[in-house]
């Protein structure tokens, strides 16, 4: 690796910081989400209701435990911490003049504290935090009043950071706008009665990629040394056999998340996007303005969440199935496939494609930890899992040539799962006392994986056994 790859890891705010209300913060989209119902989907609501169990208002309470969460991560060595700004905590609604200044208060904390032990803040600007009312009084991203509320918000960020922040994300998982039924997360979008999906997700997405356009040019003009990135969910994807239907169903499955890096990466859309579009049946009309923006604020980088592969098939309709099913791999307790080979898979791909430096800052194993009669909590599954995709990402640098940045995995400490709101889908090196009904001490311990990190670390990825 080389000698300034970043190492650390990665969360965001809503799933991590908790004191939903504190020192004037507004609610966001997540502080309405209770936990997982027996879909294991989130269940929304459109207010808080007396009662009822919201996981993100407590998270695991790192705004009242962040000196020691970093303090932990500065044992373990950590070069980077990727973590959000909550929206709704600088701007209640989203919409006020001034920033809160309490709310900028705690992420002054939180960066100072970062910086006091060598460790460089990754910012992600907008990770599930939209605020609530932008949703219910603006429709949200498909509003393209949005894209102004958004950039005052990273205007006060890059002033208020200058100098002390370099890296910033500008949305998270932006592809999964299109990949999702509905984009609730990472677009806000709750349906509306007889609402054309499709012509949504494409407006709601062109405003989200004008609206970063405009803060990657933004965050230039106020630090040249800023590097802003986009970060995807990248979908490592086989054809399931050989037959020429299976490689062109797999071609079309990755065409939505294309779509994005095309667009925040080469500045346009490209022919991909075009015929992306004709197949939705959505006629999108470019103004001269935003293909101007979109050409000026090409990222920096690009960031990415990697944790499993599919495969993809046509059926005999010639649509394009995907499915997580491949006999040649095992899965995690949530039924998400192990693939490490899969990473390097994504590392090859995204890099033949843009040449643009590549910045992993999502992987990791999302499973149930016992404490043992010691009291200790033996991850060795874990290690194993993080080991083995480390050695892929080292495998693509060294062997293929790839330039990656660094690697911050997902969820160092325990903290609340996006996708079911559940507590006992852990990530952590280390652990958190709470459980799914919101009881527990909060006390952090450290598991197995924490010194066997520290070590991987130390030895910049050398020693991973
Ligand atoms: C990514 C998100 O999709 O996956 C994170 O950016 C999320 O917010 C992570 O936590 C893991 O998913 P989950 O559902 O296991 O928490």
């Amino acid at each position: 690796m080389k000698k300034d790859f970043l190492w650390g890891g990665s969360t965001a705010a809503n799933q991590y910081e908790g004191a939903y209300l504190e020192n004037g913060k507004g609610l966001s989209l997540a502080d309405v989400e209770r936990g997982a119902d027996q879909y294991h989907s989130r269940i929304i609501d459109s207010h808080v209701v007396e009662g009822e169990y919201y996981p993100s208002h407590v998270g695991v309470d790192f705004y009242h435990h962040y000196k020691e969460d970093i303090g932990l991560f500065a044992e373990m060595g950590f070069s980077c911490f990727r973590f959000s700004i909550n929206w709704a905590r600088v701007f209640p609604k989203g919409i006020e003049d001034t920033p809160n200044e309490e709310g900028l208060k705690f992420y002054d904390f939180v960066i100072n504290e970062l910086l006091s032990h060598h460790i460089e803040p990754v910012v992600t600007i907008s990770h599930y935090e939209t605020p609530l009312y932008l949703i219910q009084e603006y429709g949200s991203w498909r509003n393209e009043k949005l894209i102004d509320c958004y950039l005052k918000f990273c205007e006060v960020l890059f002033e208020r950071y200058k100098g002390k922040v370099h890296y910033w994300l500008t949305f998270n998982e932006i592809n999964e706008t299109m990949n999702q039924k509905q984009p609730y997360h990472q677009a806000g979008i709750i349906w509306k009665e007889n609402e054309d999906h499709n012509l949504t997700k494409v407006i709601a997405s062109h405003n989200m990629m004008i609206a970063s356009a405009l803060c990657v040019k933004l965050a230039h003009e106020i630090d040249e040394n800023n590097r802003v990135g986009c970060m995807v969910q990248y979908p490592t994807t086989y054809a399931k056999t050989c037959n020429p239907k299976d490689v062109m169903a797999r071609r079309i499955h990755m065409a939505p998340n294309y779509y994005y890096t095309d667009i925040m990466c080469r500045g346009y859309y490209s022919n991909l996007c075009k015929a992306y579009l004709k197949r939705l049946n959505v006629q999108l009309k470019i103004s001269d303005k935003d293909k101007e923006i979109l050409k000026n604020g090409t990222v920096d980088f690009i960031s990415f969440s990697y944790y499993f592969s599919s495969v993809a098939y046509a059926n005999e309709e010639n649509d394009c199935i995907v499915e997580r099913n491949n006999p040649y791999i095992s899965t995690s307790d949530w039924g998400w496939p192990i693939d490490e080979i899969g990473l390097r898979v994504a590392l090859n791909e995204l890099y033949d494609r843009y040449q643009l430096p590549l910045f992993i800052v999502e992987n990791g194993l999302g499973a149930i930890d016992e404490v043992n009669s010691e009291g200790k909590i033996i991850d060795d599954y874990r290690i194993d899992y993080l080991k083995k995709h480390i050695n892929e990402t080292k495998r693509a640098i060294e062997e293929d040539e790839v330039d990656v940045m660094g690697y911050a995995l997902w969820g160092p400490i325990d903290i609340i799962s996006c996708g079911t709101g559940e507590m006992k889908k852990r990530y952590g090196m280390i652990y958190v006392d709470r459980d799914d009904q919101g009881n527990g001490s909060l006390k952090r311990s450290k598991k197995k994986s924490f010194d066997w990190y520290k070590k991987v670390i130390e030895s910049n990825g050398e020693d991973i056994n």
